[in-house]
């Protein structure tokens, strides 16, 4: 006799439809996208397949078919055509990113009651011609304080142009605290600020440094976590709580699962994971020779994000992703 059967659990769709755990949603999802200054038209990214540069002509369409996808957020990185030592186009109001930002938020307010989150990248490597995530020191480190004072006028910079979040991915200390006191400072109460708070330093980044030219010579690893280390991944979490942060992401996700379920556990607010290039990039490859079904490896990947206890999914492939969930 044996007394506990868990397979009668699975004997039918129906039966296993009705026991599941977590059933991810469209509403969920945030989408990168990619705004290349020099562009007259979309260019797409070799290592990542599926995924573009747009000129920033494309924003408003890129909003619409966001908008139709239901997903819950866009998330925009812009490429500038000029970079220099302290990332000066970050904080101009005329830069790249501004500017799709500003293009991004006009396609949103057009029609009224359809909503989607307008997220904006805030970290300089984008804009540094070192391509650091700061400005440097005469050492040749990476200056932390200096460069939060250039994150809180960026965040300005982002906040008038009309973006709802702030994604702090630069991992400097203290930058949550810095950029919600400017942003305070400044009466814009409401935008909220996604902290990049256990960002590790992840070879998965690859396809993400083409995505956005990057010129980054040598690594981020005085600033980024090291892989070895998953308390140090709570106490970051932890510390961009404390400084105001309104949701924690971890990233890498899959390769970090279980920082993202400590974390989730820890956290009182909103957890996100961001399934980054490599990742992604890693399923495309796969499925491209034949080895894995694309579609279920992606949604595998949702679903076991989700089941870590990540609220908010960050993927390349949000927009399929909400079409194969509508049909399941
Ligand atoms: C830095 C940033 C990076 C990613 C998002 N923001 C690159 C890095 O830290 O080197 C990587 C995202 C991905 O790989 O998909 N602004």
């Amino acid at each position: 006799m044996i007394s506990h059967r868990p397979r009668r659990l699975r004997t039918t769709p129906a039966m296993r439809r009705l026991v599941r755990e977590v059933r991810p949603h469209r509403a969920e999802l945030v989408l990168p996208v990619f705004i290349h200054e020099d562009l007259a038209e979309a260019r797409p990214i070799a290592s990542l397949p599926g995924v573009s540069q747009h000129p920033l002509a494309d924003v408003p369409a890129l909003v619409e078919r966001a908008i139709d996808a239901g997903i819950g957020g866009l998330m925009l990185f812009a490429i500038p055509s000029v970079r220099d030592a302290r990332g000066s186009g970050a904080v101009d109001p005329d830069g790249i990113l501004n500017r799709a930002i500003r293009a991004a938020a006009d396609a949103i307010d057009g029609p009224p009651g359809r909503g989607i989150v307008l997220m904006a990248d805030l970290c300089l490597d984008e804009f540094t011609d070192h391509g650091h995530c700061g400005v440097l020191a005469p050492t040749g480190d990476v200056d932390n304080d200096a460069t939060l004072d250039i994150y809180a006028q960026m965040a300005l910079a982002q906040a008038r142009a009309g973006a709802h979040v702030l994604g702090l991915s630069g991992m400097m200390d203290g930058q949550v605290a810095a950029v919600r006191a400017a942003l305070e400072a400044e009466g814009f109460t409401d935008v909220a600020l996604l902290a990049y708070a256990a960002k590790y330093a992840s070879a998965f980044y690859g396809p993400f440094r083409e995505a956005v030219d990057s010129q980054l010579e040598g690594d981020r690893r005085t600033y980024q976590l090291d892989p070895a280390n998953g308390r140090e991944g709570l106490r970051e979490a932890e510390l961009d709580e404390l400084e105001g942060a309104d949701i924690v992401m971890v990233k890498p996700a899959l390769p970090y699962l279980d920082v993202v379920a400590e974390v989730a556990q820890a956290s009182r607010v909103p957890v996100a994971a961001y399934h980054v290039s490599g990742e992604y990039a890693q399923i495309e490859a796969a499925a491209a020779h034949g080895w894995i079904d694309r579609r279920a490896a992606h949604l595998e990947a949702l679903t076991s994000m989700r089941r870590a206890g990540a609220d908010i999914i960050v993927t390349y492939a949000a927009l399929e992703l909400a079409a194969w969930l509508e049909d399941m």
